[in-house]
């Protein structure tokens, strides 16, 4: 079967190659349809992080997918065409405290594995196989929409924890911030107006369909960072600099999420003495927050069925064929998700 993979931590590696199906007795076996493309997967090609299987020197790449289930074992709650989608994190085998409830997302170990990103193949194939617990089952009414379930479960996650901390309070979030209007920002964005949130979202380019999909969902669209007091802000560029104006932006008891990844691209000094200072006087939070586990998935599945349906398509900005699939992975301009597309059917 045709498959992408590459040699983690090697620049330039990816390939398009003929590999052996997965075997795996009592898992499920998926026909790929689809796999989104992310910052992540740019990273691995990139060659800045990533690792292959043990024993290997090659990782199928792909975290967020799309697929058709071909097999079930019985008794698996699956059934042949279902649709699936696949997840990401996997327990370490210790397991920690978190990884033995589920929790896998807030692993404490570090031990977990990645399927696409850290040991663990992933999902850029014309098959692939999961065990029944790391599936999950997608309406087909989305049609391709449903690949957006990987990068929404995110989300999904970093609210649910903005509202475990919010209720600490009496008063509820009224105004919220998303920095960066990416597809990680505009699905923070879905999720904040879902909850009746005035929200904000802010990104540097005025051009290209994100102002209009923000404006979309009924939400305000800023290319100069607001000057206002947010209740929640979600992170979602990675960005230092914008990292810095997120956490200063944030009122009196305000809570700020960090979902996003800079590295060294973006080094920028901050003040820890202001930053102290701000969060002890008055009772500002920030904390980051990074993948996601069932509850967080099956979460995302409401949301974007809730959502309406011609918004969630607009997210989809290129189809790419199979056999252009290096395109995929070209970054353009007014890109917000690009999908490889393995199967129309
Ligand atoms: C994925 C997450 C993953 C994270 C870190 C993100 O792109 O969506 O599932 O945990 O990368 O590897």
């Amino acid at each position: 079967m045709r498959a992408i993979t590459l040699q983690p931590r090697s620049a330039g590696s990816l390939r398009l190659e003929d590999i052996p199906e997965p075997a795996g007795a009592g898992s499920l076996r998926v026909r790929g349809l689809a796999v989104g493309v992310c910052g992540t997967d740019r990273e691995l090609i990139e060659g800045e992080h990533g690792e292959a299987p043990a024993g290997r020197s090659r990782l199928v790449i792909g975290h967020e997918s799309l697929g058709r289930v071909l097999e079930a074992p019985a008794g698996s709650g699956f059934s042949p065409g279902d649709m699936v989608v696949g997840v990401v994190r996997h327990p370490d085998p210790v397991p920690c405290a978190s990884c033995a409830l589920g929790e896998w997302d807030m692993c404490r170990n570090g031990l977990y594995t990645e399927r696409g990103i850290k040991q663990a193949d992933g999902f850029c194939a014309e098959v692939w196989t999961t065990a029944p617990g790391f599936a999950v089952r997608v309406s087909g009414s989305l049609g391709l929409a449903a690949v957006l379930l990987e990068p929404a479960s995110v989300l999904a996650k970093a609210w649910a924890h903005v509202d475990s901390i919010a209720a600490r309070t009496a008063w509820r979030p009224r105004r919220a911030l998303v920095t960066g209007a990416g597809p990680v920002g505009l699905l923070a964005a879905l999720l904040g107006t879902q909850r009746g949130l005035e929200v904000h979202v802010y990104d540097r380019h005025d051009a290209g369909p994100k102002p209009r999909l923000v404006r979309a969902l009924g939400a305000r669209y800023h290319t100069e960072f607001p000057s206002l007091e947010f209740d929640v802000a979600l992170e979602c560029t990675g960005a230092a600099k914008v990292v810095r104006d997120a956490v200063l932006s944030a009122a009196p008891g305000g809570i700020v999420c960090l979902t996003g990844l800079g590295g060294v691209k973006h080094r920028a000094t901050f003040d820890a003495a202001t930053l102290n200072d701000a969060l002890v006087m008055e009772n500002r939070v920030v904390f980051g927050s990074v993948n996601a586990n069932l509850r967080h998935y099956r979460a995302a599945a409401e949301a974007l069925a809730a959502a309406d349906r011609a918004w969630l398509d607009g997210l989809i900005t290129r189809k790419v064929p199979l056999a252009r699939w290096r395109e995929a992975y070209e970054k353009r301009p007014d890109d917000v998700k690009a999908v490889l597309v393995f199967d129309e059917s």
